[in-house]
């Protein structure tokens, strides 16, 4: 089906920024940088800059960059990990890659872990918190800070979607141990395929996660010092995340300014709930996801796709309902209610304001009937 407002437009992406990505991409041919060169070690430097963190360290996902924090940090046999269903499946088949156990708390009305379930979660076991910063909207992470503190748990943060967000002026990504970023294309940065970053201030994980990712060899000596991966970001995938790094703040501005158009257009529609608003004190939200919640969720869906509006659901089944995860033992209301009633309408920096009208109306003639 041709949708009239698609969920991301990347033929557009590119076309805007055309000349810059062919020069980069161009620039690595000529050279035959491929693999850890220069384009790489300079996306890492910027990267890291822009979080305000020392490390930033390119990996070929998001998913490795999980588990790779979890490695790094240890973690293995008989450890638990706590963190949320209502998140992608990757951040929990991390933990069961490592060998340990995912230990699931429930989230609040803003998507993400609701921090005041956490302590009572925390067992002689838990090796480490995995708050997932969904949406483009970071954790409350000084609550669960203090927690973690308390009781000596690192924190891995999975802010794969939120590149940018900031809570109390801290960026996601700068507050744990370590953070996971996912470059997938259709994320706030996004690759030409797959890549991902992991970031961290502290000197030692970041020596791991260099060499881990790169079959934890010692490449001066050939020495393998452990058992490693090959989890490298492509140069080429460096130097075009580079080139659009530098457009992020912009970007971001965008997506807040369509947030914005769609929490003014969308105001007193009684049948959906709306997320917080992008100037709420703490919280600098990047709307990764512009993610609205009905009661009547799947008829809101169909209501749109026909009228010419492309949706997402972000996602309809908690993963500890899924069977074949073996979780179902978790008991988890809020993100089940959740579950039934989100759905994600397009949000991307090239949107014109026209399509956010076009999205509006048609939520707005659902309502009506
Ligand atoms: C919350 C979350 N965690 C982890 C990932 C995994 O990232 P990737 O797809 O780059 O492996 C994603 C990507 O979709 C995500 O949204």
């Amino acid at each position: 089906m041709s949708y009239k407002v698609r969920f991301v437009d990347f033929p557009e992406h590119y076309r805007r920024m055309k000349s810059e990505i062919d020069a980069a991409i161009q620039g690595v041919l000529d050279g035959g940088d491929y693999i850890m060169r220069r384009q790489l070690r300079e996306f890492e430097k910027n990267l890291a800059g822009f979080l305000g963190v020392k490390y930033a360290i390119g990996v070929a996902n998001g998913t490795d960059a999980i588990l790779l924090s979890m490695k790094a940090a240890g973690i293995g046999r008989d450890d638990e990990v706590i963190t949320v269903a209502h998140t992608f499946a990757a951040t929990v088949t991390t933990i069961v890659h490592c060998n340990a156990t995912p230990v699931l708390v429930d989230i609040g009305q803003d998507y993400n872990m609701d921090v005041g379930n956490v302590e009572a979660a925390i067992t002689k076991k838990t090796k480490a918190i995995i708050p997932v910063h969904l949406n483009g909207r970071v954790c409350d992470m000084d609550r669960l800070m203090r927690i973690a503190s308390k009781h000596d748990i690192p924190i891995i943060e999975d802010a794969a979607q939120a590149l940018g967000a900031s809570f109390k002026g801290k960026k996601a990504g700068s507050f744990g141990l370590s953070g996971c970023f996912s470059f997938y294309p259709a994320k706030i940065l996004g690759a030409l395929g797959d890549g991902g970053a992991v970031t961290t201030s502290d000197d030692a994980m970041a020596e791991k996660i260099f060499l881990l990712r790169d079959h934890y060899m010692n490449r001066d000596t050939g020495e393998f010092l452990g058992y490693g991966f090959n989890s490298r970001l492509d140069n080429l995938h460096a130097a075009v995340l580079d080139v659009k790094l530098k457009r992020l703040p912009q970007w971001i501005e965008r997506r807040r300014e369509l947030a914005d158009l769609y929490q003014k257009g969308l105001s007193g529609v009684s049948s959906i709930k709306l997320p917080p608003p992008s100037g709420n004190g703490d919280y600098f939200d990047v709307y990764q996801n512009y993610v609205i919640r009905s009661q009547q969720r799947d008829e809101l869906v169909k209501h749109l796709r026909s009228s010419g509006v492309e949706i997402i659901v972000s996602w309809p089944k908690p993963l500890h309902k899924h069977e074949a995860l073996g979780l179902t033992k978790f008991n988890l209301p809020v993100t089940e209610q959740i579950s039934r009633e989100v759905l994600s309408i397009p949000l991307y920096p090239e949107m014109s304001n026209d399509s956010v009208k076009l999205v509006v109306d048609a939520i707005r003639s659902f309502d009506k009937r």
